[in-house]
């Protein structure tokens, strides 16, 4: 198993690129089901959940395939072709390696009015049901049963489509827009989604959908409304770049007080993590597609509190915290979306940080350099993705090494995040 060691202590300079958005990319890939013919997406990330969403569509008879077979080159093109489904059905081995399977419900559904998806189950952040993707299945007219650990929905109807609906989510779900709007646009009538997620990533599958043929509109605010069309047709697509990689990228600028640009991103997409780096005293320059970080190693400590976009990113809430454990003063971290999502905690607390944890709130006292306190490595575990971020930013500045076991993590999500800090002067490397 693949593990990360950080020698700690070196300042980051220089430009680094982002990738394109995994969370983008997922629902796009899985709303190729609702259209056959030729799609294709460029800007796509090298990772390992683009290759089980890839197992998936082909486990229901898609061809799913790297333009550029060559392992991690090529300009990142992506095509899925898609014909007659040869299955409707979404096997547990594959759903429970990557929670987000579930998107295939909504697209299956609306186009051939039955699927079975194996139900995710838990995950390391917390319970994360599927209630309300399945609500909105059914306010579109979907029957649903749960049996044997899978979902089985079908639409009664004789014609086999879904009816439009209003639909009101009682919790703001980013999954269960991506699915309800998917499934509204091949469903009969109007559907409009009030509460719907206004994440960035919402807003590209809606152009991809449309771009298929489909009528959405709203996508960005809090009430989405789709008109549903009897038929859309495959298109070719660019993913938005990866907001979480670059702030990840931004903040590992910052952890180590040097100056990096952040380019190929969407600085706006980013405007409550920048709040917070200039609150904390780091001069941000924002530019069209890039944001610069200058260098600081007296910034103080600022309160962060997670919630749906715009707001602070649940997503950077680890990487934010480990930026906290050598910030100046004391910071109160407060996680609003995921109810048990402090794992790194624990972990951080390994290399020295000074954190008490609560539920959902964590209290972290900064240890300065320039107070002489600071972090010290040590081997620690990777427990989610975000998490595994959380650790290499930690041990880019605490003094001596640290090896991040489980990496396969960082893997799902980041695409070679290591060669990525390399360029900007990190001393970091994969170990097998
Ligand atoms: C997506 C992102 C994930 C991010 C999260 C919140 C993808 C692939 N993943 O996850 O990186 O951390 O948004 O920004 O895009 N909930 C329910 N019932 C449901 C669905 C969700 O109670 O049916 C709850 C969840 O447990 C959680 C909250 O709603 O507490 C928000 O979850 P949601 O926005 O749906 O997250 P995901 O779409 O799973």
């Amino acid at each position: 198993m693949d593990k990360m060691a950080i020698k700690g202590g070196f300042t980051l300079n220089g430009s680094v690129a982002t990738s394109g958005a995994k969370n983008s990319a997922l629902p796009i890939l899985f709303s190729t089901l609702l259209a056959e013919g030729e799609h294709q997406f460029s800007n796509v990330p090298r990772l390992k959940d683009i290759d089980s969403t890839a197992e998936l569509l082909r486990s229901l008879g898609c061809e799913a395939y790297w333009k550029n077979s060559k392992e991690n080159s090529g300009p990142n093109e992506f095509v899925v072709k898609v014909e007659k489904l040869k299955s409707l059905e979404a096997h547990y081995d594959l759903v429970r390696k990557m929670r987000a399977s579930i998107l295939c419900l909504g697209p299956m559904l609306a186009k051939y009015g039955e699927a079975v998806v194996s139900l995710p189950g838990g995950c390391a952040i917390g319970t994360r049901p599927i209630d309300l993707h399945l609500d909105a299945m059914k306010a579109l007219g979907a029957e649903i049963e749960l049996k044997d650990g899978y979902v089985i929905a079908r639409v009664p109807q004789a014609s086999k489509r879904l009816k439009g609906a209003n639909v009101l989510f009682e919790k703001t779900t980013v999954g269960g827009t991506e699915n309800l709007m998917m499934a509204a646009t091949l469903a009969e009538g109007v559907t409009t989604i009030e509460n719907a997620a206004k994440e960035p990533e919402i807003v590209d599958l809606a152009r991809y959908l449309n771009s298929m043929g489909a009528k959405v509109t709203g996508y960005g605010t809090s009430v989405i409304r789709i008109e549903g069309v009897a038929k859309l047709a495959a298109s070719k697509y660019e993913i938005l770049p990866d907001r979480i990689e670059a702030g990840t990228l931004l903040i590992a600028g910052a952890i180590t007080g040097g100056d990096v640009t952040v380019e190929k991103c969407n600085p706006h997409d980013l405007d409550a993590l920048v709040t917070k780096l200039r609150e904390s005293g780091f001069k941000i320059d924002l530019g069209a597609n890039s944001m610069r970080v200058h260098p600081n190693t007296k910034f103080v400590a600022v309160d962060i509190t997670t919630a749906p976009h715009p707001l602070f990113p649940t997503d950077l809430q680890a990487q934010f915290m480990a930026l906290m454990s050598v910030a100046e003063g004391t910071s109160v971290i407060s996680e609003t979306v995921f109810e048990n999502r402090f794992m790194h905690v624990t972990e951080l607390m390994r290399l020295g940080a000074d954190i008490t944890p609560k539920t959902q709130v964590a209290v972290v006292r900064g240890k300065p350099m320039h107070q002489g306190k600071f972090l010290t490595g040590a081997p620690v575990m990777a427990t989610d993705l975000r998490a595994s971020a959380s650790l290499v930013l930690a041990g880019l500045v605490a003094h001596g090494e640290t090896v991040v076991n489980r990496i396969y993590h960082l893997d799902r999500g980041y695409e070679q995040l290591e060669v990525k800090l390399q360029k900007l002067g990190a001393q970091i490397q994969r170990a097998n």
